[in-house]
């Protein structure tokens, strides 16, 4: 358990923007290592994390053990568990994958070692191994285009389909032969938009966002705030529209088959009028921080 180590993102800035004292109640919706849920509690006030990942659970548990009945942990989708509350002081999201889920390779998350085609942050549903077996060639396609915004989509889903990869390696070759090596990029792994797009669809991660974001505004109070991290445009854009949305400013441009039933024009007030993003001093210590964007609103009387 010591090992679970995860460099908290944008650690001040979520936790100064969600305000927290002594009696509120805070949801960490992606307890994750805890880093934001310990420095929320430190404040005073009291936490509800959430994580549907068990051995992030027990991590988190173990650290928070000194908080005592101040702090309380809950295994489960954020989307289901969210929809349970229905007066708290805030909400926080820090969207994706931890460390230690990319670091172990048994995870299967990571090209960098070998490991089974996982990539569940859960310990249940469908791995990325069968994802790619069940889909068909066009879904896949799909997938690593829409997910992982990868233009040789149709080339490695062909080639996956081929190869049927068991292995993280397994599917780190399979993408390397599919994308001509003059087409490989030259910062990052060929592999790494498509391990993005797999991992995306294997956890529902679009899905679990959306769903979401039509139950937070019911379960804060008057005066409470939501503060969300997103790590890459897909995810960023459906968190400002929404919050556009909610804050009854400009024109509706989410896709049409995004749910913003029952929203009713400006009960929300923008907090952050830009994206918050990582310190120069952040970037430096923590590579994994370019990508974060926080944004936060406030619920109306
Ligand atoms: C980036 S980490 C959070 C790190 C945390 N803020 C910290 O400071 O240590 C995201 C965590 O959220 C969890 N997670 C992602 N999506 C989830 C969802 N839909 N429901 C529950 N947990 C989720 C992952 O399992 C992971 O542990």
């Amino acid at each position: 358990l010591s090992e679970f180590v995860h460099k908290t993102v944008l650690l001040a800035e979520a936790v100064s923007l969600l305000n927290p004292v002594a009696g509120k109640i805070i949801v960490d919706g992606t307890l994750g290592g805890g880093g934001h849920s310990e420095a929320l509690l430190l404040a005073g006030a009291n936490v509800i994390g959430i994580d549907r990942d068990t051995n992030a659970l027990a991590a988190a548990k173990n650290r928070l053990a000194r908080f005592g009945s101040q702090f309380e942990a809950v295994e489960g989708r954020f989307s289901e568990v969210i929809a349970r509350y229905s007066d708290v002081h805030g909400v926080l999201l820090d969207l994706g994958v931890s460390s230690p889920q990319l670091d172990v390779a048994e995870r299967g998350f990571s090209f960098m070692s070998n490991g089974p085609l996982d990539m569940r942050m859960a310990q249940s549903g469908d791995t990325a191994e069968t994802l790619v077996k069940n889909l068909t060639e066009e879904e896949l396609a799909n997938v690593i285009y829409e997910f992982g915004e990868e233009r040789f989509s149709r080339q490695i889903a062909r080639m996956l389909k081929e190869r049927l990869p068991k292995t993280t390696f397994e599917l780190a070759e399979a993408v390397k032969s599919a994308v001509p090596k003059k087409f490989w990029p030259k910062e990052t792994h060929v592999a790494t938009r498509t391990f993005q797009g797999l991992r995306i669809a294997v956890n529902r991660e679009l899905g679990e966002l959306a769903d979401a974001l039509t139950v937070i505004p019911q379960a804060l109070k008057a005066g409470g705030r939501v503060g969300i991290i997103s790590f890459h445009s897909l995810e960023d854009r459906m968190v400002k529209q929404t919050f556009k949305e909610w804050c009854g400013e400009g024109p509706d441009d989410l896709p049409r088959d995004f749910p913003v039933a029952n929203v009713k024009p400006k009960f929300f007030k923008p907090v952050t009028k830009k994206p918050v993003t990582a310190s120069d001093e952040e970037l430096k210590m923590n590579p994994r921080s370019r990508s974060a964007k926080l944004r936060a609103v406030e619920k109306l009387p």
